[in-house]
């Protein structure tokens, strides 16, 4: 099989190494890649988010398999665009994808389909607004309508800082607060079979103790210990199925990666959003855990042919990545720092580029992904921390608390 991978991420190279493993891949291909990516794939230029020279490029290195990494090209149509060459894509169409790139589409679809989530008023002025987060009190969640990168909500006690947010954003999303430990599902999916990979948690806040800004995620681990038996089954019966089925009804079928993000609340699981696209950092552990050849399982997912596929094998332990981000990062990154340590195994690269002269500079707000596996938390977590201890990367920050509460057995479920 030759594959194309869009995107150039942490992510792109967690799924880059998955692929690469695969027997069945012949070629791997990545456009427009990284300095990490680069060493088990063919490097490319390509503008990700451009669906006609996405596609060309398909067409040009004969890709049988198109696996597209980031929401924003799959927002943009990338994938439609390669799908009308007739080559198979992972990924969702530009009106499917709309499950991540609009809040108010996504709460439409689960309320349409008797989704259990937050209650929520879309909001477009300053009077609705106000109204809006009386009614549901403090703490207040304001998201941003469109994309936003991961930084598109503000959580916070203070009218004044949710109102300001929305004034800056226009069209928002205020909803309910959810109580309760938060859970990355990925599921792979066809449009109508299903398959749940391992449950993951994500660090969203870029202190220790969930302090400071959002983030794109600053580290994740899987699977989750304390995590209620059954949940996954409760997902995909009472969230991913019926949310299938919707799209399925609208004309527009989902297919490629459903990230559900919830919140285990006391009421039990309740959506906390959708994203059309695997989960940047979390895609690194799941994916260091899974066994099963990971282009087969995204060929069967691009082809419709998911439900004739064998059940997912996954490796016993547990994963750990922890995210060195530039200085400044959310708010400002520094880039173009020089950086040591990377070429450990288990170091993903996310923001890097490589000077002519060979140098490793840094490139992006989180740099990189320092990624382990252990018989278990406590022992992957330690593994992920000794490659951070030997990454050099001037003004680096990185959270020290990763998996740290569920290696210790301290997260509890709202009673
Ligand atoms: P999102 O971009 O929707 O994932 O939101 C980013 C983060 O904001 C989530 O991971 C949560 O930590 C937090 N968040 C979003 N919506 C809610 C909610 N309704 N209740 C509590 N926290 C939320
Ligand atoms: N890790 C959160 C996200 O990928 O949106």
């Amino acid at each position: 099989m030759r594959v194309l991978l869009v995107g150039g991420g942490g992510r792109e190279h967690a799924l880059a190494l998955g692929l690469a493993g695969d027997p069945a891949v012949e070629v791997l291909v990545a456009a427009p890649g990284n300095p990490g990516i680069a060493a088990v794939a063919e490097v490319r230029a390509v503008e990700p988010t451009d669906p006609a020279s996405v596609a060309a490029l398909a067409v040009e290195v004969g890709a049988d398999l198109v696996v597209i990494g980031p929401e924003a090209p799959l927002v943009a149509g990338v994938a439609d665009a390669v799908r009308a060459k007739g080559i198979a894509v992972f990924g969702p169409s530009a009106q499917a994808a709309r499950l991540e790139g609009s809040k108010a589409f996504a709460k439409d679809v689960m309320t349409a389909a008797g989704v259990p989530t937050a209650r929520a008023y879309t909001c477009e002025d300053a009077e609705s607004v106000r109204r809006a987060l009386a009614e549901f009190g403090a703490p207040h969640v304001v998201k941003n309508d469109g994309l936003a990168a991961g930084k598109g909500v503000v959580v916070t006690d203070d009218p004044a800082v949710a109102e300001a947010h929305a004034a800056e954003c226009g069209r928002v999303v205020i909803e309910e607060y959810l109580a309760g430990p938060e859970v990355s599902l990925f599921v792979v999916t066809d449009g109508e079979a299903a398959l749940p990979l391992l449950p993951a948690q994500d660090f969203k806040r870029a202190g220790d103790g969930d302090t400071g800004p959002n983030t794109g995620g600053m580290g994740a681990y899987a699977p989750l210990p304390w995590a209620p038996p059954g949940l996954v089954d409760e997902v995909m019966r009472d969230v991913v199925h019926p949310t299938l089925a919707e799209m399925r009804r609208r004309g527009t079928p989902f297919s490629g990666l459903l990230y559900v993000g919830l919140a285990i609340t006391a009421a039990g699981p309740r959506v906390i959003e959708f994203n059309a696209r695997f989960g940047d950092p979390e895609t690194q552990v799941v994916l260091a855990l899974l066994d099963t050849p990971l282009a087969g399982l995204l060929h069967a997912a691009a082809t419709g042919t998911l439900a004739a596929h064998p059940p997912l094998r996954w490796r016993d332990g547990s994963a750990v990545t922890v995210v060195v981000a530039a200085e400044g990062y959310p708010a400002a990154p520094r880039t173009g720092d020089v950086i040591t340590g990377a070429e450990q195994p288990g170091v993903i690269h996310a923001g890097t580029r490589r000077d002519g002269d060979g140098t490793l500079r840094s490139a992006g707000g989180r740099v990189l992904c320092a990624t382990a596996t252990g018989p278990d938390l406590a022992a992957a977590r330690q593994a992920a921390y000794d490659l951070v201890a030997g990454i050099g990367l001037a003004g680096s920050q990185h959270r020290t608390d990763i998996a740290a509460a569920a290696a210790d057995g301290r997260i509890s479920l709202p009673a």
